[in-house]
C-alpha cells in the first residue's frame, strides 16, 4: 500500500471503503458548500513567517483546554452517526484520542452511549449536548454526563434546524440505513464495512434510544427527526438554565459573531468554540478563521476561545493558535481516518497532525505552543 502521508490520503481511502451515503455524509456541507470551501481556503491563504537558527529542541506541545491537560492543543469534535461510519466508531475514536492524550467529545447524536465511552476509556471525555424540546430529557442527559464524570459539557447552539445537505437527501440517508436497491448494492460492495457494523454493539442513536422508543420512532431521516425534536425556541435564557444545571466546565459551540461571544461570556460559559459546524449549517456564513481574530480579541480575556472548521493539518492548527485560539477541534480530519482504517486510521490522523505541528514549530522558531501569537504569521504575504 502507498504510504499515508497526509489527511487527503485518508480521505481517498475512506471514499473507497465506506458506502457512498456515509462518505457523503462526512464530506459534504450544506447547500452550495460556500462556507465549507471557505473554511479551508481561508486557512490555506494564511502564510507563516519562516525563522531560522532558533534552537527549538526543548519544544513543548502540551497545553490545557478548559482545565483538561492535553498532549497537544487538539480535541476530537462531536460528530453524529460515527458508529455507522465504522462499527463502534465512537469507541474506536475515543481510544485513539486517549492514546494521543487529547480529549474526545461524544455527540448527543452518537451511536455509542455516554456509558459505552465511559466503560471504554479511562481518560475523562467531553459530552456535547443538543437541547431537545423535552427539557426533562436534556436534564437527564446532563445527569448521565455527570455520572460518567465528564468534566466538560459542550452545548451546540448553531442547529435550531438542520441545514440541508443535498447528498443526504439524494442518498436516502436514514438511521439505520434505508435499504433501497442502490444502497444495498453500495453496502454489498463494502463487505468489511458491513461486517464491522453488523458486529458492533449498536446501530441506532444510543443516547436517545429510549426517547425514540417512547415516541415510537423507528426508521427516520436524521434531518426529519432533529427538526421535530430539537428545541427551536432555544435562547440565551436557556443557556442560563444549562449553566445552573451543569456544575462542570461549560462550552458553547457554534459562535461566529462578536456580540454572541460577549453574551456567552456573560452567561458564564468557560469557553466558546468559534465554529460554523464545519460548513454544515448557515451556508454563506464566514469561514471560522476569518472571524476568529475579532472574537478572540473581544472575549479572549473572559473565556477560552476554541476553534474548528477546516483543520486538515498541523499547519492549520498553528494558524488558528496564531489568530487567538487556545486549541482546535477536528471533525472530518479524524473521520476520514476512522472511515478508512478504524482506530488505527484515527491514530494516524492524530499522529500526522502532531508531527506537522512539531515541524511547523521548528521552522517558525516556536518552542512553546501556548505562546504562539500573530507574530508567527506573515502579514504582507497573504495569498489573496
Ligand atoms: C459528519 C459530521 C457530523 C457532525 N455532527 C455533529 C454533532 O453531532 N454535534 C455537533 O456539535 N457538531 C457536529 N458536527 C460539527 C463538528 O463538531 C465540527 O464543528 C466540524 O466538523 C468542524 O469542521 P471540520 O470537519 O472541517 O473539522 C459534525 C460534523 C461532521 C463532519
Amino acid at each position: 500500500m502507498t504510504p499515508i502521508t497526509n489527511i487527503a490520503d485518508l480521505r481517498a481511502l475512506a471514499q473507497r471503503r465506506v458506502p457512498r451515503m456515509l462518505f457523503d455524509y462526512i464530506d459534504s456541507g450544506s447547500y452550495d458548500e460556500i462556507t465549507l470551501q471557505a473554511n479551508s481556503r481561508e486557512l490555506q491563504a494564511l502564510r507563516f513567517r519562516q525563522r531560522v537558527l532558533v534552537d527549538t529542541t526543548g519544544r513543548s506541545l502540551t497545553s490545557e483546554l478548559v482545565g483538561d491537560e492535553v498532549a497537544m492543543p487538539l480535541a476530537i469534535a462531536p460528530t453524529g452517526l460515527t458508529g455507522l461510519v465504522r462499527g463502534d466508531g465512537e469507541i474506536l475514536a475515543a481510544r485513539a484520542a486517549e492514546a494521543a492524550g487529547i480529549p474526545y467529545c461524544l455527540s448527543t447524536m452518537s451511536i455509542a452511549t455516554i456509558e459505552d465511552i465511559r466503560a471504554a476509556i479511562s481518560r475523562p471525555f467531553w459530552f456535547q449536548l443538543y437541547v431537545l424540546r423535552d427539557r426533562g430529557f436534556s436534564q437527564a442527559m446532563i445527569e448521565r454526563a455527570q455520572a460518567a464524570r465528564c468534566p466538560v459539557l459542550v452545548v451546540t447552539v448553531d442547529l435550531p434546524m438542520r441545514g440541508q445537505r443535498h447528498s443526504d437527501i439524494k442518498n436516502g440517508l436514514t438511521v439505520p440505513p434505508r435499504l433501497t436497491l442502490r444502497n444495498l448494492w453500495d453496502i454489498a460492495t463494502k463487505p468489511a464495512w458491513s461486517l464491522g457494523v453488523l458486529r458492533a454493539k449498536r446501530r441506532t442513536f444510543g443516547n436517545i434510544e429510549d426517547y425514540l422508543k417512547k415516541g415510537r420512532v423507528s426508521l427516520m431521516g436524521a434531518g426529519e427527526w432533529s427538526t421535530q425534536h430539537f428545541d427551536q425556541t432555544l435562547n440565551w435564557r436557556d443557556m442560563e438554565w444549562v449553566r445552573s444545571a451543569w456544575p462542570g466546565k461549560l462550552v458553547i459551540k457554534g459562535i461566529l459573531d462578536v456580540e454572541d461571544a460577549k453574551t456567552a461570556a456573560s452567561v458564564g460559559a468557560d469557553a466558546i468554540i468559534v465554529s460554523n459546524h464545519g460548513g454544515r449549517q448557515l451556508d454563506g456564513a464566514p469561514a471560522s478563521i476569518t472571524v476568529l481574530p475579532q472574537i478572540a480579541q473581544a472575549v479572549g480575556d473572559r473565556l477560552e476561545v476554541l476553534f474548528d472548521g477546516g483543520i486538515r493539518s498541523g499547519q492549520d492548527v498553528m494558524k488558528a493558535l496564531a489568530l487567538g485560539a487556545r486549541g482546535c477541534l477536528i471533525g472530518r480530519a479524524y473521520l476520514y481516518g476512522l472511515a478508512a482504517m478504524g482506530e488505527k486510521g484515527c491514530a494516524i490522523a492524530l499522529d500526522l497532525i502532531r508531527r506537522e505541528i512539531e515541524i511547523t514549530m521548528m521552522l517558525t522558531g516556536v518552542t512553546d505552543l501556548r505562546k504562539v501569537g500573530p507574530d508567527v504569521l506573515h502579514r504582507e504575504a497573504q495569498a489573496h
